[in-house]
């Protein structure tokens, strides 16, 4: 079962500068990446990094999390699980497009932050927890073979889960992560308005 934890609002939080440099530095290349590539990658779009970056600051600050081991479902950039490594977390991100991996893993590079990405699924191999929910979602590629034997890690050992759902998708993120995920494990959703979401497992 999941239950709802309360954040606090992030609207007039400064962020730190590291968050900051970070994250102009991948808005552009977000931007020159979406610009210069002739077939666009239909599910990608980014986060609020400011917003999202603060909530991990709070998070870790507050020693909300259990343990320090964080993942982002579907990664896109890396920008959210780099933030999330520059707050002192153990950060790996998944993401199954190719290019955004290789794209991940440069900017980490570029600014010497200690993030791991797994080219793959986010969903496990047993995809049986999808079914009954299959008819709300179109966003997630469902056919990928799954990224946590290359990892070495499964779901239930994440303390923090952090996931960007596409309008709609949200239950779907939140039944997965309910099934697999450990008790007491958390997951952090943005919604695209703006919005954060937590929940615990219970
Ligand atoms: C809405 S974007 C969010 C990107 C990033 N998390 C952020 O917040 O900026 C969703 C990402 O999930 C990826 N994705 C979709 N299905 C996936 C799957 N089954 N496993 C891993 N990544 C997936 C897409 O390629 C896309 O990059």
């Amino acid at each position: 079962m999941l239950k709802n934890v309360p954040l606090p609002n992030f609207n007039d939080v400064s962020h730190p500068d590291d968050h900051l440099e970070l994250i102009e530095e991948a808005n552009e290349r977000v931007d020159a990446f979406t610009k210069n590539r002739r077939d666009t990658i239909r599910n990608f779009v980014v986060s609020d990094f400011e917003l999202v970056g603060a909530a991990i600051q709070w998070l870790v600050e507050n020693r909300i999390p259990c343990g320090d081991s964080f993942l982002e479902w579907g990664s896109g950039f890396g920008v959210v699980t780099m933030l999330a490594a520059i707050e002192g977390m153990d950060a790996v991100g998944i993401e199954v497009e190719r290019d955004l991996i290789d794209q991940s893993r440069r900017l980490a590079e570029d600014f010497d932050i200690d993030a791991e990405f797994v080219e793959g699924s986010f969903l496990p191999d047993d995809r049986s927890v999808i079914e009954s929910v299959i008819q709300d979602f179109e966003n997630v590629d469902i056919d990928s073979p799954s990224a946590y034997d290359a990892l070495g890690k499964s779901i239930d050992e994440f303390d923090l889960i952090f996931a960007f759902p596409w309008p709609g998708e949200q239950g779907y993120f939140a039944a997965v992560f309910d099934h697999f995920a450990a008790d007491g494990a958390l997951l952090l959703t943005y919604d695209g308005r703006n919005q954060l979401r937590l929940q615990r497992r219970e």
